[in-house]
C-alpha cells in the first residue's frame, strides 16, 4: 500500500481514517490530531503550568513528546509504585524520555508513604490494581497540588475510556462521567484539574508514532495487570466497525455529572466522599 500524501511505501494503515501513511507523513499526522483534539475540546488553556504523569509507557512517553512538539512548558511526574523489576525498568524508560526531551523530571516513590503496591500484593491480593490506582491519584493530585500545578495530563487512550465506560456499564455501576471527559475542572480548592490529550488516540497510533520517532519507552507490562477483557472486546469492536471508539467517545462527552457531597478526609484532609478516604484506608491496612 501506499502513502496517501506523497507515495512511499505506507507504514500506518489507519483504517479509523481510511488511510495510510508512510514513516515520514505519518507523524504530521499525528501531531496535527493531538493538536485538532486539544484545541476544540479546551483541553489544554494557554500558560497553565502543567505536569505531565508519565508511566515509561508508550501512551505516555508518546503524550510527553507531542506536548514538546506542539510548544508546552512542563515537568514529568513518575510514580515509583515498588513493583520490583516492573518499575525499575519503568523508571530508566521514563529517565531516557525526560532527558530525549529536555524536560526536568519529578519522582516520588509509594514507599515514602510506608508501602509499595507489591506489599499490597501480598497482603491484599485481589485488590492490587484498585489500591495501586488510588496511590497513583492520590500522589499525582497532592504532588501538583503542592508544587503549584495548574494541571495534570495522563496518557489515557480512546480505549481506556471507552473500556472503562462498558465495563461499568455492564457491571450495572454509577457512571462516573468524568472520568470519561477530555478534561476535568476541579470542583474543590484541593483537587488540581485533570487532562487527557491523547483522549481521542488510539494505542496503536501511539505504538506507531513512538517507534517511528524513536521515543524511549519500554514494552514491559505491570505483572499485576488484570485480564485486558474490556480492552480486547473493545479492538474487536474496532476491528470489525473501524472508527468505533472514537465515534462512541465523541458522543459520551456531552455526558457530564455533579459530583455532590464533597467532604475531607478525617485523618489527612484530603478530598473525599467519605469520612476517610481511600487512601487513607489503604494505608491503615499497613
Ligand atoms: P494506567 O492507570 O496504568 O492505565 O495509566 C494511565 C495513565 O496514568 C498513564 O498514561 C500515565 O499518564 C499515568 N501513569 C500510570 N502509571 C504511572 C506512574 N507510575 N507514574 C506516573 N504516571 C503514571
Ligand atoms: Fe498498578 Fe500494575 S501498575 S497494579
Ligand atoms: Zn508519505
Amino acid at each position: 500500500m501506499k502513502c496517501r500524501k506523497c507515495g512511499r511505501r505506507a507504514v500506518a494503515i489507519l483504517k479509523a481514517y481510511g488511510l495510510s501513511l508512510c514513516e515520514r507523513c505519518y507523524p504530521e499526522f499525528y501531531l496535527n490530531l493531538v493538536k485538532r483534539s486539544i484545541k476544540r475540546y479546551g483541553i489544554l488553556k494557554p500558560k497553565e503550568k502543567i505536569l505531565a504523569a508519565v508511566s515509561g509507557g508508550k501512551d505516555s512517553s508518546a503524550m510527553a513528546n507531542v506536548l514538546k512538539k506542539l510548544g508546552y512548558e512542563f515537568e514529568l511526574l513518575y510514580i515509583d509504585l515498588g513493583i520490583d523489576h516492573y518499575s525499575s525498568e519503568s523508571e530508566r524508560a521514563v529517565m531516557e524520555l525526560a532527558e530525549s526531551i529536555d524536560v526536568n523530571v519529578n519522582v516520588v516513590r509509594l514507599e515514602e508513604y510506608g508501602f509499595t503496591v507489591s506489599d499490597v500484593r501480598k497482603r491484599l491480593r485481589r485488590k492490587t490494581c484498585s489500591a495501586c490506582g488510588t496511590a497513583k491519584r492520590y500522589i499525582m493530585n497532592r504532588f501538583a497540588r503542592e508544587n503549584g500545578f495548574d494541571i495534570i495530563t495522563t496518557g489515557h487512550t480512546v480505549e481506556d475510556i471507552v473500556s472503562f465506560y462498558l465495563k461499568n456499564v455492564a457491571g450495572g455501576m454509577r457512571l462516573w462521567a468524568e472520568k470519561l471527559l477530555p478534561r476535568n475542572e476541579p470542583f474543590d480548592e484541593k483537587i488540581v484539574a485533570r487532562a487527557k490529550p491523547l483522549f481521542e488516540v488510539s494505542e496503536k497510533e501511539n505504538m506507531l508514532y513512538v517507534l517511528i520517532e524513536s521515543i524511549p519507552f519500554t514494552p514491559m507490562e505491570c505483572p499485576y495487570a488484570p485480564n485486558p477483557e474490556w480492552k480486547e472486546i473493545v479492538y474487536e469492536i474496532e476491528r470489525r466497525k473501524p472508527g468505533f471508539s472514537k465515534n462512541f467517545i465523541r458522543g459520551l462527552i456531552s455526558e457530564k455529572e455533579e459530583f455532590d457531597h464533597v467532604k475531607y478526609c478525617r485523618l489527612c484532609g484530603e478530598i473525599t466522599n467519605r469520612d476517610i478516604c481511600s487512601f487513607c484506608k489503604l494505608r491503615m491496612s499497613f
